[in-house]
């Protein structure tokens, strides 16, 4: 993982270690982080894939404003995982284009 481990000015708090699942893969994540915040800690940058060019959309505001974040999360397409906490066991996947939406019901 990845993490500011020591700040000269701020304190970092431990948080306990749970676990979640990125696209099969299982990774691990501290209470209390975003879903965001958990696959940078993870190396993962790539969040989805935009619908018409399939192109690769991560954080981007951080605020829940552009919701080029949005992920599936248990089952639940267009998750903004900026400002959504992890909980342990939480199923994630890269979302795909509209995240199940079929474009006839757009
Ligand atoms: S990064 Fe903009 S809504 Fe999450």
């Amino acid at each position: 993982m990845e993490r500011i481990e020591q700040h000269p000015i701020l304190s970092i708090e431990t948080a306990e270690t749970i676990h979640i699942t990125v696209d099969g893969r299982v990774l691990e994540a501290r209470a209390g982080d975003t879903i965001a915040a958990a696959l940078l800690a993870n190396g993962i940058r790539t969040f989805r894939h935009t619908a018409k060019l399939h192109e690769p959309r991560g954080l981007f505001c951080g605020i829940g404003q552009c919701t080029d974040c949005i992920m599936e999360v248990d089952g639940r397409p267009n998750v903004r995982t900026c400002v959504t906490r992890v909980r342990d066991g939480m199923i994630i996947r890269t979302q795909q284009g509209n995240g199940g939406l079929r474009h006839e019901a757009l």
